[in-house]
């Protein structure tokens, strides 16, 4: 399958949170926080929600892409953070850019996944060849899930988007695609939604925060790495000195860290984020593309290797050539 990889963009809210201003609220210290995630801060929206990320990223990846908002024949959000269960982000990202009517949007949500999820489905979409030009998404604002009093959470994530143009005529390849899922057997993450009410006799109790067993989420995208890794490599006879770019989504940089050392990956080739934008879920995989991009190392011919892990439990992986 051949398409073109058009452009990239990213966009952060301005607030940003450090780990100085977390230790007034909640008990820790920005020394815990580096050595124990690597992230030194994460922005924070103050006022703007998640469709209005996307909307920024979108925009800047359409400028670069020399594409008029006319031309897009889909929207794909990656998200689980979304402004409202409806209208969906995508299609709020479609009224913001004023896109056509005509215009095929809708929101994935396979948390830090996501974006993986959300490229497959763009390609497979391209490859019917009735759209051309779609825009893919990953964008969160985490933090109006957040408990930020629960140390555990809240000095990892960040609010942010990242945005990519694919093209139907082109010379990028698609070489190797696969998304899976795994039952949370331990429930080591989740973030509920409301719950079922009803009005003879029950009181609705929300808790909607994000709860996540670090430990045992660590464990999962260890193995959720290598699994991918290993089902690459063992269906396309590929080789990791083959790949120019490693992007993993960015959750914790000891999980980067330890999957750079036991593939012996050198810094050039694995990128790391982190520290800056803390774990942006779904948005932190497009956010690496643009980060490489702004560094101008995608270039045409680069091979890049992306896997994301998270809730649901969603992991994938997705190689492509430029
Ligand atoms: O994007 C979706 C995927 N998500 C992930 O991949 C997240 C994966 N997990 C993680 O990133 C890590 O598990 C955390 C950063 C969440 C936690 O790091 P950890 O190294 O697993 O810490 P821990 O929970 O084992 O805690 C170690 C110690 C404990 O103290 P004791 O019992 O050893 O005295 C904790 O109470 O560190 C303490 N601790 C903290 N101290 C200061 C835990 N959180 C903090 C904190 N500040 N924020």
């Amino acid at each position: 399958m051949t398409f073109n990889f058009a452009s990239t963009g990213a966009y952060v809210p301005r607030e940003i949170l450090s780990n100085d201003d977390l230790s007034k609220v909640v008990e820790t210290n920005h020394e815990w926080i580096i050595e124990r995630t690597g992230i030194a801060q994460r922005h924070i929206t103050d006022g703007e929600n998640t469709s209005d990320l996307a909307y920024q990223a979108a925009l800047i990846a359409l400028n670069k892409a020399n594409l008029s908002v006319q031309e897009v024949d889909a929207i794909l959000v990656a998200t689980f953070t979304a402004d409202s269960y409806t209208p969906s982000t995508a299609c709020l990202v479609a009224d913001k850019l004023k896109c056509r009517n005509n215009v095929l949007a809708y929101d994935i949500n396979a948390a830090c996944s996501g974006f993986i999820y959300a490229c497959e489905t763009a390609i497979a979409l391209l490859a019917t060849k009735r759209y051309k030009n779609i825009v893919v998404i990953g964008a969160e604002v985490i933090s109006k899930l957040l408990d930020y009093t629960d140390r555990n959470t809240c000095i990892l994530f960040g609010d942010g988007a990242g945005a990519v143009v694919l093209r139907a005529e082109g010379t990028s390849t698609l070489d190797y695609s696969m998304c899976y899922r795994m039952e949370d057997t331990k429930h080591s993450l989740y973030a509920k939604g409301v719950q079922l009410t009803n009005p003879k006799y029950s009181e609705a109790i929300t808790n909607q925060h994000i709860i996540m067993d670090g430990k045992a989420v660590f464990a999962f995208a260890i193995d959720a790495i290598h699994q991918c890794i290993r089902d690459w490599q063992t269906s396309t006879g590929s080789t990791l000195d083959e790949i120019d770019y490693v992007v993993l989504h960015q959750a914790n940089d000891r999980i980067t860290s330890h999957i750079a050392k036991q593939y012996k990956l050198n810094s050039s080739k694995i990128i790391r984020y982190v520290e800056e934008v803390g774990n942006t879920s779904s948005a932190s995989i497009p956010m690496g593309l643009d980060y490489l991009s702004r560094k101008g190392q995608l270039l045409p011919n680069k091979k890049i290797l992306m896997i994301g892990f998270g809730g649901g439990l969603t992991y994938g992986a997705m190689a492509i050539t430029l």
